[in-house]
């Protein structure tokens, strides 16, 4: 079984997906073994409540600086023992001895086809505000693994998804969760899960 810890930041839908992913089989060999939130309302620590999955927040608000919540990010993470991370709409930059310790072993999903919109400040809505203005045509999500920089690591899975007329950042949004996100997300965790990568 492959151990996994889903690192999340906000409403959780693509968590969703990976819970129901694993539930349903299409993800095989694979156990979520815990949700972390750098944000204590997050609505992605209830998905995880309601599905029996242990939940913590860690919030770098409650630290002294930014140092030491660091420190305690990486021991939480350690003492769950995880085989991958998952990025699943996690809105903090993660430390470096965090990338080194777990090099290759974490994916954080994009919404938008790498290298377009992606690096720093483009993040959640802001991608699709950045792909309207700049009247892209198609656009869609990547999952990558997760190295030292910001979106740069190499890429696992990309999927296309097409801009309609009279688009707004929230339509578009959630036509590229539906239909790539949510499915290239759960993808590219049971190919890791069955070494098919
Ligand atoms: C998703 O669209 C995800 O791709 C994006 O945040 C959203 C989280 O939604 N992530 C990034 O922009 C990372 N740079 P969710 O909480 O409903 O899964």
């Amino acid at each position: 079984m492959l151990r996994v810890v889903v690192l999340v930041s906000g409403g959780g839908t693509n968590l969703q997906a990976i819970i129901d992913g694993v539930q349903a089989g299409t993800i095989r060999n694979t156990q979520i073994v815990s949700v972390i939130s750098n944000n204590p309302g997050a609505y992605a620590l209830e998905r995880a409540q309601k599905a029996g999955i242990p939940g913590f927040c860690i919030s770098p608000k409650t630290f002294e600086n930014r140092e030491a919540f660091n420190k305690a990010f990486l021991a939480k993470l350690d003492e769950l023992q995880p085989d991958l991370i998952v990025l699943a709409g996690f809105l903090v930059v993660l430390p470096r001895e965090m990338t080194e310790a777990y090099s290759g072993r974490i994916i954080n999903i994009h919404p938008s086809l790498i290298p377009s919109f992606c690096g720093k400040g483009f993040y959640g809505l802001k991608v699709h505000e950045a792909a309207l203005a700049r009247g892209v045509k198609v656009t869609g999500a990547t999952v990558h693994f997760v190295d030292e920089g910001t979106d740069t690591g190499p890429i696992i899975l990309q999927k296309a998804v097409y801009v309609e007329p009279g688009d707004t950042p929230e339509v578009l949004q959630r036509r590229v969760m539906e239909q790539a996100e949510w499915v290239i997300l759960p993808k590219a965790i049971d190919m890791i899960a069955n070494h098919e990568l």
